[in-house]
């Protein structure tokens, strides 16, 4: 791969592979129920790994892919990535961590120096269309710290005070729904924006340590931005770009396979 590494370099050569992804692979999948890690379950008989790994790879802007692997799978998943050609793109394998943010921190770990923009996708994702990569990346390149692709929500959502065991949960406020977005993934970062927020965190929780009124979890990369103080942007994500989450979300998911390889069989 080759990076090009001076600005006027980039200039000369705007369509070079200058993005890397980290795919964080680590997760067991619990709300999928029981089976294979997540992300080695299949779609279309394909992991979706696979197909993740595989829409990133459409992107010209990406030349690397670090994927972070089940800690006790990562030679497994090393071959399955061999077996399925991925048409010259650099991709390595890291052993994953115990949460999302720690896979995606040994990562980036493994990103080289010289790499100036980083995109993190969820494996669980294996359908997102390279348009809405090669956005993320766009914006990135424009100028923007941080990026992530979302979408209107179409449900009214609705902030209450959670109860255990079933019980009504009291209603605390409705934010206006037109000013709301669902998050989805890559989101694309200056790479030394992305890395100082997670040594950040990781600073944090190790001083916080598991005490009480410690900072909530923060479930995507760029809420570590914001927590920092960063600047975030939204672009356009894509309705296909959904996050396989639970098992109707595979349902849907062999459905959208399906009609892409029905309209490419035209
Ligand atoms: N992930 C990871 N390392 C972890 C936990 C999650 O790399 N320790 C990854 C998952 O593999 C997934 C992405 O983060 O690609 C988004 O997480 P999620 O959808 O929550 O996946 P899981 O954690 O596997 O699912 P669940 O929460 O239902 O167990
Ligand atoms: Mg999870």
């Amino acid at each position: 791969m080759a990076i090009p590494t001076s600005p006027k370099e980039r200039n000369l050569n705007a369509t070079a592979a200058v993005a890397a992804a980290v795919v964080p692979a680590a997760g067991r999948g619990e709300r999928l129920g029981p089976g294979a890690p997540k992300a080695l379950r299949e779609l279309g008989g394909v992991p979706l790994l696979v197909h993740a790994v595989r829409a990133l790879a459409r992107s010209r802007a990406v030349g690397l892919v670090v994927v972070a692997a089940p800690p006790e799978g990562v030679p497994e998943v090393g071959a399955l990535l061999d077996s399925h050609g991925l048409d010259g793109k650099d991709i390595r394998v890291v052993a994953g961590g115990a949460t999302r943010q720690e896979s995606v921190r040994l990562g980036l770990a493994a990103i080289p120096a010289e790499v100036e923009i980083v995109l993190v996708h969820d494996a669980a994702r294996p359908l997102v269309p390279v348009d809405v990569v090669d956005a993320v990346v766009a914006a990135v390149r424009s100028g923007a710290d941080a990026v992530v692709p979302a979408v209107p929500l179409a449900d009214t959502v609705k902030r209450v005070v959670p109860q255990a065991g079933g019980r009504p949960e009291p209603v605390v406020e409705t934010p206006e729904r037109a000013t709301l977005r669902a998050v989805q993934t890559p989101q694309g970062f200056r790479r030394a924006v992305l890395c100082e927020v997670h040594e950040k965190a990781l600073a944090e929780e190790a001083s916080a340590g598991q005490a009480e009124g410690a900072l909530p979890p923060v479930t995507d990369d760029a809420g570590l931005v914001e927590r920092f103080g960063g600047q975030v942007v939204v672009v356009p994500g894509h309705e296909e770009a959904f996050k396989v989450t639970r098992p109707l979300d595979l349902v849907l998911a062999e459905a959208v396979l399906a009609r892409r390889r029905a309209s490419d069989g035209f």
